[in-house]
């Protein structure tokens, strides 16, 4: 594999876990053959070391990249903020400008605080909601990074966050008198929550959920969530890290018509640049001011000028229903695909963010192989797609004709009964694993 791979190499040596995101390690794609890095990204392509160009058909940064990569529009404003500095003792007018912007999206929401990363955000959104209410119990629904709060609901139960996307996270390291402090409850599980609504009730200082992610949420489920915390005085944080201005302009939530008392926001917001946002109610976000919560990088110039450019170039080029277009045509070709080659497939997630997963066996031998024929036809592809405004007709096409070639292949394959024969390396990682 050229450079990328013997620098991969080198990596593990270096730099425990080879990269800083467990989603791009090579080992989650294509382990031996996966191009590792990039030496120039433009709207949907990637350029690796060996000037080989791919199109991203497939995560986008994992979802950072709303507009595509180096977005001329933000990358100019990022530009500009660079020359007047990024940083000084005196802080950048943007925290206010960016502050009003949120807030009018957002009309339930009064006080806004920032962060550089979504974990860091959601682990600030956390504490403010300790210190309101004083309750150290959190009850989750969904990934929301690597803190300690988080992974510490591993260690009553080794499996307890095996269903909230990333399987197999060790909690070794966090503290042991953690335990029994965050309890998961699963995505539409409504007796579930009330179950442990019911066991901790007074214990609980918070509820933090994604708004949505694989499925969209009933009623029933939302409702009795937004009632419950309520009526307990229970905060309510939804983290839309992942979803928040990639479905309309703002949060996932207003879609879904959820008030919460907190909302945490990442990736999509910034396009590619470092940035977290909280914003709040009034009432719970003072509280801040109590707890000490301060960081000298969460004051650089960059993230803020990137996300009012983000948000206010989105808006203008209706970029969220260019997103449910694309990624619509994408779930619909995979459906179709399959079920002209006669391949059991499922699909799942929003149009925006859409997954597919082979049923059959050998599941995680069929998504290596998929992804193994797709880079070798020029595509870094998974079994997921993030949207973004740089994916254009011409590249929804090619990969239609790719997909269908593909599939046609992993079909034969599937029908012979012997699919690892094709794979020119190891087998894909479905979740954390440490490297050898
Ligand atoms: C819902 C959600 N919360 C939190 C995070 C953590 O964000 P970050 O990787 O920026 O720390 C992610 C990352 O994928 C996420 O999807």
């Amino acid at each position: 594999m050229g450079k990328s791979q013997d620098l991969y190499k080198e990596a593990k040596k270096l730099i425990p876990g080879g990269t800083q995101l467990l989603s791009k390690r090579p080992e989650m794609f294509l382990p031996d053959l996966w191009p590792a890095y990039y030496s120039k990204a433009k709207g949907c392509e990637v350029w690796d070391l060996d000037d080989k160009k791919y199109i991203d058909m497939g995560q986008m940064s994992v979802g950072a990249c709303i507009l595509g990569y180096a977005d001329s529009d933000v990358d100019r404003a990022v530009k500009n903020a660079v020359d007047k500095g990024n940083i000084s003792i005196l802080n950048a007018p943007e925290e206010v400008e960016l502050a009003k912007l949120l807030i009018k999206i957002h009309p339930w929401a009064q006080m806004v605080r920032y962060t550089r990363t979504g974990g860091e955000a959601v682990a600030v959104a956390i504490r403010i909601a300790r210190a309101r209410t004083k309750k150290d119990v959190i009850l989750f629904c969904g990934y929301h990074g690597w803190h300690d709060w988080y992974l510490s609901s591993n260690l009553a139960d080794k499996k307890a966050l095996d269903g909230h996307l990333l399987p197999g996270l060790n909690p070794l390291g966090v503290p042991r008198v953690l335990k029994r402090t965050s309890y998961p409850f699963k995505f539409n599980k409504t007796k579930q929550f009330l179950w442990l609504i019911k066991k901790h009730r007074d214990k609980i200082g918070a509820v933090i959920m994604e708004p949505l992610r694989h499925n969209q949420p009933e009623r029933e489920f939302i409702d009795t969530i937004v009632e419950i915390t309520k009526k307990l005085g229970i905060v309510l944080i939804i983290d839309e890290v992942s979803m928040g201005f990639r479905l309309n302009e703002g949060g996932a939530h207003l879609q879904l018509e959820m008030e919460p008392d907190i909302a945490v926001f990442a990736k999509a917001i910034s396009n590619g640049y470092s940035m977290g946002v909280i914003i709040g109610k009034r009432k719970i976000m003072q509280i801040a001011q109590d707890t000490f919560i301060s960081s000298t990088s969460w004051t650089e110039r960059i993230g803020l000028v990137a996300s009012l450019a983000t948000i206010r170039k989105s808006k203008c080029y209706h970029v969220y229903s260019y997103l449910q277009n694309i990624g619509g045509q994408i779930k619909k070709g995979w459906q179709s695909t399959a079920q002209k080659h006669g391949l059991k497939i499922n699909v799942s997630g929003t149009n925006a963010i859409g997954h597919f997963s082979f049923k059959h066996k050998k599941q995680l031998v069929l998504k290596t192989i998929f992804t193994q024929l797709m880079l070798e036809k020029g595509f870094l592809a998974s079994t997921s797609f993030y949207a973004s405004y740089a994916h254009k007709k011409k590249h929804v096409k090619k990969y239609l004709e790719a997909l269908d070639e593909v599939f046609a292949f992993i079909a034969k394959a599937v029908k012979e009964g012997n699919p690892e024969k094709h794979l020119k390396g190891s087998v894909c990682h479905a979740g954390f694993k440490r490297l050898a």
